[in-house]
């Protein structure tokens, strides 16, 4: 890491820094500053836009009809990332290790392997231009773009800054509503497939959930059962619900029926809800979010909602998350819960890369994101119809995330769902045990990778898995494939 003075590139104005990753960057810099010493935030730019080429594994921009790159395979090694180094992760267990010959494909942890949108990492260049990174409030631009976000994706009017509020991790705002809500042990409502998240900070909090299954309709669509729900909730006197919209990890994105229905059952019991929109930003083939607190004004004084730029942008090892609470009795309360430990407190760079995800450019881009995860889970599912047997896929409306139903395929191969999760592991596959999301037969995959990749993994788990997993497990071997 350099730190460069601006003034020795010919730029001394508040004769500031930058920092800068390597040499060969650094020399790249300083010759275009020099070409234009006037103008170092076009340098700066350029510079941003460098940083994916300088890390590229290959480039496909020939494929690339769209503004923003959702092509290029990124060389992630080395740059702080569990998702293409998995067996680094200390706190999952593999069932097998990739063998010789096959790289990793990322296909686990809720994490993109895209570039970011340049304005994030110039929000944060430019901030960092700055060399005191002292105590600080949030910028009235963070409220402000928040606010705009809202407006402008889910149509929300009178949001203003004292209904939001920081959260470190939208997991932290559950733990913190639920700590002003219920007592330790008490009962909380969630639905299965459950998110692996929700399930370990429940348990690791003292609070014992219950789970209201989501079951498939005619179409394959997973539903609530709402019958379900209202006996749970009365049998266990359940006062505190979460609900995760979209749904991870089926890809479900409610539909406003839907969610009034579950409103009412808890108005009518008085369940509080604490509404995890982590993924409202990622709707697939045109699926709409309708956001919990809208539907009714009793559903926005019950509800804790939570959001985050962290799952649309790609920036979870940022940190920054918020909520949005209107009830004035909920959010004091949970305000000062989170404020007990003395860890709720936002970082300056997140501050800054939250203001940079929300400017014009973040929209387009997500815009974008939201065409290449359709095409990628449209890819999967039809491949999986035509050429997987036995498994069985509800298609996702949001998220990136396919959540496979192997039970016919392990019962007519005579294998287990982690026999099959090692064999994609062997040839490179990273995808995730289902179990630990109540899947019994299932298999939890993430689609947000270049489509090239997407493909390459399909294609590995047609040759050496699905379709020869009869075969003895030694078979998995590319130079036998
Ligand atoms: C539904 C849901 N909530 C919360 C999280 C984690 O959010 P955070 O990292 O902000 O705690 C995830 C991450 O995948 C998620 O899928």
């Amino acid at each position: 890491m350099y730190l460069i003075h601006l003034g020795y590139l010919g730029y001394d104005q508040d004769a500031q820094t930058a920092f800068i990753p390597n040499e060969e960057i650094r020399q790249e810099l300083t010759a275009a500053t020099r070409r234009n010493p006037k103008n170092i935030s076009v340098s700066l730019r350029n510079y941003n836009k460098n940083i994916a080429d300088k890390t590229v594994l290959s480039s496909r921009k020939d494929e690339n009809t769209m503004k923003y790159d959702f092509t290029t395979i990124l060389d992630r090694k080395g740059k702080d990332s569990i998702a293409v180094e998995p067996f680094e992760a200390d706190w999952i267990k593999w069932p097998g290790k990739t063998k010789e010959g096959f790289d990793i494909i990322p296909m686990w942890v809720a994490d993109m392997n895209f570039p970011a949108v340049h304005t994030i990492p110039e929000a944060i260049i430019e901030r960092t231009k700055h060399t005191t990174y002292g105590y600080f409030s949030p910028r009235e631009e963070y409220f402000d773009a928040i606010i705009k976000w809202h407006k402008t994706r889910n149509g929300i009017e009178g949001l203003e800054p004292k209904h939001i509020g920081y959260e470190n991790g939208v997991l932290g705002g559950v733990v913190s509503a639920l700590n002003v809500l219920c007592s330790k042990g008490d009962s909380v409502l969630l639905h299965s497939p459950t998110y692996i998240g929700f399930t370990k900070s429940l348990t690791n909090n003292g609070y014992h959930i219950v789970h209201s299954p989501l079951v498939k309709d005619e179409n394959n669509v997973y539903r609530m059962d709402f019958e379900d729900m209202e006996k749970k909730i009365v049998e266990n006197h359940i006062h505190a619900a979460i609900f995760c919209s979209p749904h991870n990890p089926t890809g479900r994105v409610w539909e406003r029926w839907e969610i009034e229905k579950a409103m009412e059952i808890y108005k009518k019991h008085d369940v509080y809800v604490v509404s995890d929109e982590i993924w409202s930003d990622l709707l697939l083939n045109g699926h709409k979010h309708i956001t919990t607190q809208s539907v009714s004004e009793d559903a926005k004084q019950r509800t804790v909602a939570l959001y985050a730029p962290s799952k649309t942008f790609n920036l979870a090892g940022l940190i920054g998350s918020y909520h949005i609470i209107y009830n004035d009795w909920l959010r004091d309360r949970i305000l000062k819960e989170s404020s007990l430990s003395h860890y709720n407190s936002m970082n300056l760079l997140s501050m800054y890369a939250l203001i940079g995800a929300y400017k014009p450019e973040g929209y387009e881009w997500v815009d974008e994101l939201k065409e290449v995860l359709s095409g990628n889970v449209n890819y999967a599912c039809d491949y999986i119809e035509k050429h997987f047997d036995g498994v069985n896929v509800s298609r996702p409306e949001g998220t990136y995330m396919l959540f496979l139903d192997c039970t016919e395929w392990c019962k007519k191969h005579g294998r287990t769902i982690t026999e099959l999760q090692a064999a994609g592991i062997e040839v490179g596959v990273i995808w995730q045990d289902g179990v630990a999301f109540h899947g019994p037969c299932h298999i939890r995959m993430n689609l947000a990778l270049p489509l090239s990749r997407v493909k390459e993994a399909f294609d590995r788990l047609d040759k050496y898995v699905f379709n020869v997993l009869s075969a003895p497990r030694g078979h998995f071997n590319p130079q036998e494939g």
